[in-house]
């Protein structure tokens, strides 16, 4: 198969492109290159196609695809430009749902556990959406909208994924919203006493990127519309990292606790109910300390 991965040169997206040339399908690369970075696509086979999910001219020019993957957003969820923001992430959704409908080829779009806020845990893919940022609202908007579509149209088959906290090899172009593990890393790397928001209990459902890419490319198989959770259904805390971080670099760090400014408006426990994924045979299986030791032995060191 022919698959056209948004965002394929981003962190998640580019594991998803290796994984899909391992299992023999062909892919092309449509990314802006704004968030990315191109040594991602090291030993990459697929075309790369530098544009804008904006730019609906672009659509009518592609190769002949069979399905899509579609990663592409801004990923900053501290971004102040909030046009841009819903822009680039709802209008540029629409535009690759508009080409999947017109070529009837299946969608996987990447929602976010953000929308849930602060609601209850573990966090259900029917319960009320809590949007507490605007690229959390973005998110929202298109899981609204995939509902609206596939209320209107029975093909193609379009399936909605929230990631909950993502961590793994090829994020560290993302700087500021690159993943706790990366940065907590980088700090206990150099010695330095890891700091996190008072007192390093905040639980956040984290899945390594090796599980959450294959869920991503089994979706394509997925016989179902829908959106589903993809976390480990197990939340942990950011001292447990530290813990496993101190035991991977053999040190002794103690963690270094500071007044969380975004008090409110943090989400301080996130965890997946994985059900509705399990019903239909995925799975994360790396727990935790599997996923930092292997991302850090394999890749970070
Ligand atoms: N990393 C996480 O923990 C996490 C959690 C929930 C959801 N997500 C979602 O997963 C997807 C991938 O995120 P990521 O962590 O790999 O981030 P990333 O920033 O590394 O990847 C996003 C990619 O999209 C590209 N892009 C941005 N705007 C574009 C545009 N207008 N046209 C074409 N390409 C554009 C960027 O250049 C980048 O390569 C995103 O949709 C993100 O919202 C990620």
């Amino acid at each position: 198969m022919k698959i056209l991965v948004t965002g394929g040169a981003g962190f998640i997206g580019s594991n998803v492109v290796k994984m899909l040339e391992a299992r023999g399908d062909e892919t092309v690369i449509l990314d802006n290159f704004s968030g990315a970075n191109y040594k991602n696509l090291e030993d990459v086979k697929g075309e790369v196609i530098c544009g804008d999910v904006l730019d609906q001219s672009l659509y009518k020019k592609l190769p002949k695809i069979d399905g899509v993957i579609h990663e592409a957003a801004i990923t900053n969820t501290t971004l102040k430009d909030n046009n841009k923001m819903v822009n680039v992430n709802f209008n540029g959704f629409k535009n690759v749902l508009e080409f999947c409908l017109t070529q009837d080829i299946k969608l996987v779009y990447i929602s976010s556990a953000g929308i849930y806020g602060n609601g209850d845990s573990p966090m259900k893919e029917a319960q009320k959406a809590l949007p507490h940022n605007t690229y959390a609202y973005s998110k929202y908007l298109c899981d609204w909208y995939a509902q609206k579509v596939r209320s209107e149209h029975k093909t193609p088959l379009i399936v909605g994924l929230r990631y909950f906290n993502v961590y793994g090899s090829g994020e560290y172009h993302k700087e500021i919203a690159a993943s706790m593990i990366y940065h907590l890393f980088l700090q206990m790397k150099e010695g330095r006493r890891p700091r996190v928001f008072k007192h390093g209990d905040q639980k956040r459902d984290f899945i390594y990127v090796k599980d959450a890419a294959r869920i991503t490319v089994e979706a394509l198989d997925f016989n179902a519309s829908g959106v589903f959770n993809v976390g480990t259904g197990i939340a942990r805390s950011f001292n447990d990292i530290i813990e496993i971080l101190n035991k991977a670099l053999n040190k002794n760090l103690d963690p270094d606790y500071l007044d969380n400014p975004y008090a409110g408006v943090y989400q301080d426990y996130t965890e997946a109910d994985v059900s509705s994924l399990k019903k239909i045979g995925a799975a994360a299986q790396f727990s935790l300390e599997e996923g930092i030791n292997d991302y850090v032995n394999k890749y970070l060191l």
